[in-house]
């Protein structure tokens, strides 16, 4: 059974990496990856597959950056050639972004099966560019692999079959647990010179955030308010509105601004931070699995068990309820409440191997 396993972002390669590596247990499974090259700095795509030890991607399609339709429709052209060559049996998507929404119309559309990875996430917000992907990858996806049992609730309330729902867990979970002593071994806190519990880590990088002046502004002053050690790996994309709207200045010397991270510097200073402010989806559960708090910088999230479970709290952007919500950890600490909703479910990749297995085999 050939695999093709389209990825093209960063958060993709993390959620690839445990499947890939399973793969190699399943010797009735040829998983090949084809990168759509949505990403292609070399901290936001190479230096991933080196720290996890993948292998080349078979065809990197080198599409880059560009409006959504444009970049959308690159990617399908590409891969509608990529597989006609690589003649997968299946394709395999993970996440919520145009890479994937691109792997799996391209897949359905040529009538070859597809399987998503990270079914079943909802924010509800369909301002959300990932919201929209979701939705349409699992309404066309044959078999959907559902990381908790809201996210499988959730598609069976779309009306999508109990038969193609798998629950099998979270691959990002996987990877922390398999990659612990690395991120242990990392220290960053040191490294950084940071006291351990008493800094926060930021990261921002959702359009509705960082290309709206008001908020951005916002959600910076917030953290000059603070007056806590704030440790900021900055994504290109915000790197480039903060120096268009004039605020590298206002920052400077209050965040720590750094380039992207590699996965185990940035899953260390998690882990020992105080807490975790951010507009992403994953690092809210990276956040949860660490033992740290996090402030989501968005009004909805599609990871509520982590928000039922008392470690996580929405925001939006608003300068009083940020600084509030951050004192409120530092200050009090979390306790993790109530049951995690399967979001600790362990073996994902190997569960999501051996269904593929019987599902297409
Ligand atoms: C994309 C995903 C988002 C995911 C995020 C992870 C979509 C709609 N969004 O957002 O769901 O959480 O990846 O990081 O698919 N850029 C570079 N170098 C790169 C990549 C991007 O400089 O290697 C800059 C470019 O200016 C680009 C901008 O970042 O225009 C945005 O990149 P893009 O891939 O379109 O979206 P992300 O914000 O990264």
């Amino acid at each position: 059974m050939r695999v093709a396993l389209v990825i093209g972002t960063r958060p993709q390669i993390i959620k690839s990496a445990p499947i890939v590596h399973a793969a190699k247990g399943f010797p009735e499974v040829e998983l090949f990856i084809v990168h759509t090259g949505q990403h292609y700095d070399y901290e936001m795509s190479k230096e991933f597959f080196n720290e996890l030890s993948l292998p080349d991607p078979v065809v990197n399609l080198g599409v880059g950056s560009g409006s959504h339709g444009w970049q959308t429709a690159q990617m399908m052209m590409g891969l509608e050639k990529a597989y006609l060559e690589l003649r997968p049996d299946v394709v395999l998507v993970p996440g919520d972004t145009n890479s994937t929404l691109a792997g799996a119309l391209t897949a359905v559309k040529m009538r070859i099966p597809v399987a998503h990875v990270e079914s079943g996430a909802r924010s509800w917000d369909m301002g959300m560019p990932e919201e929209v992907n979701r939705r349409v990858v699992d309404h066309v996806s044959d078999l959907l692999f559902a990381v908790s049992e809201n996210c499988a609730a959730n598609l069976r309330r779309e009306g999508i079959p109990d038969e193609r729902i798998r629950l099998v867990g979270d691959t990002m979970y996987e990877s922390i647990q398999r990659h612990m002593s690395d991120i242990e071994r990392e220290q960053a806190a040191k490294q950084y010179g940071l006291e351990p519990k008493h800094y926060g880590v930021l990261t921002l990088h959702r359009a509705e955030n960082t290309d709206d002046e008001a908020r951005l502004s916002s959600i910076l002053g917030a953290l000059v308010d603070l007056d806590i050690d704030i440790v900021f790996p900055c994504h290109p994309r915000t790197r480039a509105r903060l120096a268009e709207f004039g605020l590298l200045e206002a920052i400077k010397g209050r965040l720590r601004l750094v380039e992207p991270l590699p996965y185990f510097r940035m899953l260390s200073l998690v882990r020992d931070g105080g807490v975790v402010l951010t507009d992403s989806g994953g690092l809210q559960k990276e956040a949860f699995w660490l033992g740290t708090p996090c402030v989501t910088l968005r009004d909805s999230t599609e990871w509520v068990e982590t928000v039922e479970a008392g470690v996580n709290v929405l925001v939006g952007w608003d300068r009083g309820r940020i600084v509030e919500a951050v004192w409120g950890y530092l200050r009090g600490g979390a306790s993790r409440g109530g049951s995690s909703g399967g979001l600790m479910l362990a073996g994902a990749s190997r569960r999501i191997l051996g269904e593929l297995a019987s599902f297409y085999g």
